[in-house]
């Protein structure tokens, strides 16, 4: 039998509103996700014993053994499927790693999809999210796509009905990397340290109503991330990124999730390709990226 491919999106947090930390050590989010089209790509091969192997951005730097989130989703799987076989799993990346883009969780959602496949389990979609869940907090939303709202770890998701409108954004890649643990950490110390009473997330409902016109400009004023400053405090360069995004003519800008990544909307692909060369210019990042969204999640290729 020859393989399944996957393909799969990275998201972007258009709002990322943080609780106080929970006993669990998560942190309750209220998030809309929205994927964009920066996709890795996942294949699944019938195999003697389980392998991984995995190709391009960032490739040296994801775990290739039983730690790889991909080869953790097949286990969790595996429970759901006990006459499952072994698999060789080969993960072709263009998901910058720890970037702030949810590229591990994507793998594990493309693991996913591609053992049912393979392994004709028919489990349903609500199934693989329940058992995605388990793997990181990002793989349900990697399953869905588009723009969702996320609840509870990010894993609770409704999906937003967003007209067909078509956003362009720019990616800054960032010379370095974030933990995302080490990001959640920074802001509960940065809280603690102003004192602030931390509220329960709420829903920018601004952002949903603009979403709904969808007018990128409106949008683009109500991009937020409560984990921004953190990112920030621990990676200063990245200021001077958002703000010559911004003085270049960005709709709007944020750190894409715990960051490192740079997001930047753009009115049209055009402004988005301006924008893309004179980021590339002014030396403010390692590389760009053009991507739009919503697009949709994790999917066989024909
Ligand atoms: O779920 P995932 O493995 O992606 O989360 C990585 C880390 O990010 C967690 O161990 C936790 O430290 C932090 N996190 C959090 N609250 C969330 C999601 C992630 O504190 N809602």
């Amino acid at each position: 039998m020859t393989g399944i491919t996957v393909r799969v999106p990275a998201k972007l947090n258009l709002q990322l509103a943080v609780g106080p930390p929970r006993a669990d050590g998560y942190h309750g989010l209220v998030t809309v996700f929205h994927a964009v089209s920066l996709f890795d790509q996942v294949t699944v091969e019938p195999a003697d014993r389980d392998g991984v192997t995995v190709t391009g951005e960032g490739a040296d730097r994801v775990p290739a053994g039983p730690d790889n989130l991909a080869m953790r989703a097949i286990a969790a799987l595996r429970t759901a499927v006990p006459e499952a076989g072994p698999v060789h799993v080969t993960i072709a990346k263009r998901i910058p790693v720890a970037a702030g883009l949810a590229g591990g969780s994507a793998d594990a959602a493309a693991a996913l999809i591609a053992c049912n496949e393979l392994w004709t389990a028919r489990l349903s979609q609500q199934q693989l999210v329940a058992i995605g869940a388990t793997v990181g907090s990002d793989v349900a939303f990697a399953l869905l796509g588009g723009t969702a709202v996320g609840r509870g770890r990010g894993e609770q998701l409704t999906p937003a009905l967003a007209p067909a409108t078509r956003y362009h954004w720019v990616l800054a890649f960032a010379d370095g990397q974030l933990s995302t643990p080490a990001v959640y950490a920074a802001l509960d110390r940065l809280r603690e340290s102003e004192a602030q009473t931390v509220a329960e997330p709420d829903l920018d409902a601004a952002l949903m109503s603009a979403l709904r016109s969808g007018n990128a400009a409106r949008v683009g004023q109500r991009l937020s991330n409560d984990l921004q400053p953190a990112a920030v405090s621990l990676f200063p360069a990245l200021r001077k990124t958002l703000t010559a995004g911004l003085e270049l003519g960005a709709l709007g800008a944020l750190v894409a999730g715990s960051g490192p990544t740079c997001v930047f909307l753009a009115a049209s692909a055009e402004r988005a390709l301006e924008l893309a060369v004179s980021l590339t210019g002014a030396g403010v990042c390692r590389s760009v990226a053009r991507v739009s969204g919503p697009v949709p999640g994790a999917a066989v290729v024909p």
